[in-house]
C-alpha cells in the first residue's frame, strides 16, 4: 500500500502565522488538522486548501484555555489510527500595559494558552512520536523571549519559557528520530497587535515581516534540524544585542519600544 500523506496539526490556524503555516504545509503535500476557536474561519480555510492543493482538512474547533478544548486536541494527537507527523504549537496572544494594571484573569489566560496548552500538546504528541521514532514539533515563540519587556512583562516571560523548554526537549529527543524547534518571530503583520491592544502604527516599517516569510524561514530551518530560528536580520540583531548588552540597558530600550512610560529614560550612569 502506498504511504499516505503526512498529517500536520496546527493550533491557531484561523489567522496570521498559523494560517500561513497551513497554506505552506498544504503546498508541501501535508493533510491538515486545524485548531482555533473560530469554526467558520477554519471551515473557510479548509475549503480553500481543498480547492487549491487537494488537501484533506479536519476542522477541530477548540478553546485551548479550556480543559474540554485542550482534551479534545490531546485526544486527536494520541490517535494511533491517524497519527500526527507534525505539530505546530502556534496559538498564542499578548497583552499590552503595565502588569498591575492589566486584568489578572487575562494574564492567566495568556499563561494557560502560551505555556500550559503548549506543554500539554507537546507532551501528548511527543510520547507517540518517540515511540514511532519519527515526527516533529514547531513551537512558535517570539523575539520577546530574549528580552524582559516592560509593558509586555507576562507575554515576554511566556515566550522565554517556550524557547527554553523547546531547546531542552530538542536535546532530549534528537537522537530518537524526533525534531522539535522554536521559531522566534519579531513584529509580524497579523491580528496579534490589534488583539493585544498594541500601538502597531508606531513601530517603524522596516521592523515588520509578513507571516508567509516567517513560515518559509521556519520550515527551512526545521528541514535543517535546527533547535531554534529567528527569522529576519533585524530580529537576529535584536536577540544578539539582548544577549550581550547589560540588562539595565536592554530593559529600558524594550520598554521604550513597548511604549512603557516608566522605562522611557535610560540610566545616566
Ligand atoms: N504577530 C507578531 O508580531 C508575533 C511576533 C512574535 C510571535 N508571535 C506569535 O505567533 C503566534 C501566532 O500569532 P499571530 O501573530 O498569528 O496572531 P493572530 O493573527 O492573532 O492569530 C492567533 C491565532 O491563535 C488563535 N487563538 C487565540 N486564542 C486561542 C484559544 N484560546 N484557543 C485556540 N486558539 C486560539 C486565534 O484563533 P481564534 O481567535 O479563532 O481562536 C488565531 O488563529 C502566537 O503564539 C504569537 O505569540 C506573533
Amino acid at each position: 500500500m502506498p504511504k499516505s500523506r503526512p498529517v500536520a496539526l496546527i493550533t491557531g490556524a484561523s489567522a496570521g502565522i498559523g494560517r500561513a503555516f497551513a497554506e505552506a504545509l498544504a503546498d508541501r503535500g501535508y493533510d491538515l488538522v486545524v485548531v482555533a476557536r473560530d469554526a467558520a474561519r477554519l471551515e473557510e480555510l479548509g475549503e480553500m486548501l481543498k480547492t487549491k492543493h487537494s488537501t484533506s482538512v479536519e476542522v477541530l474547533p477548540a478553546d485551548l484555555t479550556a480543559d474540554e478544548g485542550l482534551m479534545l486536541v490531546e485526544d486527536r494527537l494520541k490517535r494511533e489510527d491517524a497519527p500526527i507527523d507534525l505539530l505546530v504549537n502556534n496559538a498564542g496572544f499578548g497583552t499590552a500595559g503595565r502588569f498591575h494594571e492589566i486584568s489578572i484573569d487575562k494574564e492567566i489566560r495568556m499563561v494557560d494558552l502560551n505555556i500550559s496548552a503548549l506543554v500539554r500538546l507537546t507532551h501528548a504528541a511527543l510520547d507517540r512520536m518517540v515511540a514511532r521514532g519519527s515526527g516533529g514539533i514547531i513551537n512558535v515563540s517570539s523575539v520577546a523571549a530574549f528580552q524582559p519587556a516592560p509593558g509586555n512583562a507576562t507575554y515576554s516571560a511566556t515566550k522565554a519559557f517556550v524557547s527554553s523548554f523547546t531547546q531542552a526537549v530538542h536535546e532530549e529527543v534528537r537522537a530518537r528520530g524526533v525534531r522539535i524547534m522554536a521559531v522566534n518571530p519579531g513584529f509580524t503583520r497579523t491580528e496579534f497587535q490589534q488583539r493585544a491592544g498594541m500601538e502597531a502604527e508606531k513601530v517603524p516599517g522596516f521592523m515588520w515581516q509578513q507571516p508567509e516569510d516567517v513560515v518559509a524561514v521556519a520550515l527551512k530551518a526545521f528541514d535543517n534540524r535546527r533547535a531554534v530560528i529567528i527569522p529576519g536580520i533585524i530580529n537576529k540583531m535584536t536577540a544578539t544585542f539582548s544577549s550581550v548588552a547589560p540588562g539595565v540597558v536592554t530593559r529600558k530600550i524594550a520598554g521604550r519600544i513597548m511604549k512603557d512610560p516608566g522605562a522611557a529614560r535610560l540610566p545616566r550612569k
